[in-house]
């Protein structure tokens, strides 16, 4: 539900800025939780105790994953894509989309997914542990083209685009 989020949003995102490929953000927006789904499945025990710890501590999840286990789910991720040779998009967004101010040099793929992550989060579409402590990067923005008031825009047809691929969903099974 949060990848499909992300992914709608995204294309969203890349469809209002208009400097970048709609597609590829999607696919890069579905993809872009690889780390974190991977650390679940393989990690599921410490979950646990990593939420004490940041609830103890006020840390956000991620400090605590760099803590603890010395790895976070953007390196898992960004790992991952490059072993499975999926493109450079998906790669850099699994890698960059919680801090896409870190990549050397900026990609538009990862700002889109970055914010389509931050509005998938904060409209509750699949809230994890970290989703209340995520911070919008504002260079996100300047880089796209777009201005905070296009966020509320976005917001808007997120929710429609949703409901309207809901609803192709129900025509692919019938
Ligand atoms: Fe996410």
């Amino acid at each position: 539900m949060h990848s499909h989020g992300t992914a709608v949003a995204a294309m969203l995102v890349a469809q209002r800025s208009g400097r970048l490929r709609d597609d590829e953000a999607f696919t890069a927006g579905l993809l872009h939780d690889i780390g974190k789904l991977a650390m679940n499945v393989w990690l599921e025990r410490k979950t646990e105790a990593l939420i004490q710890l940041s609830t103890l501590n006020g840390w956000s999840f991620v400090e605590c994953e760099r803590t603890v286990l010395g790895y976070d789910p953007g390196q898992v991720g960004g790992r991952l894509a490059e072993r499975w040779n999926l493109p450079l998009s998906v790669i850099d967004s699994a890698r960059y989309h919680h801090e896409p101010d870190e990549r050397p040099d900026p990609s538009l793929v990862v700002d889109a997914v970055h914010l389509g992550d931050y509005l998938a989060s904060v409209l509750g579409f699949g809230l994890g542990a970290d989703g209340l402590q995520y911070a919008l990067q504002p260079n996100t923005l300047v880089r796209l083209g777009l201005h905070p008031q296009d966020i509320d825009r976005i917001a808007d047809d997120l929710e429609r685009e949703r409901r309207l691929q809901a609803e192709s969903f129900e025509e692919i099974v019938a």
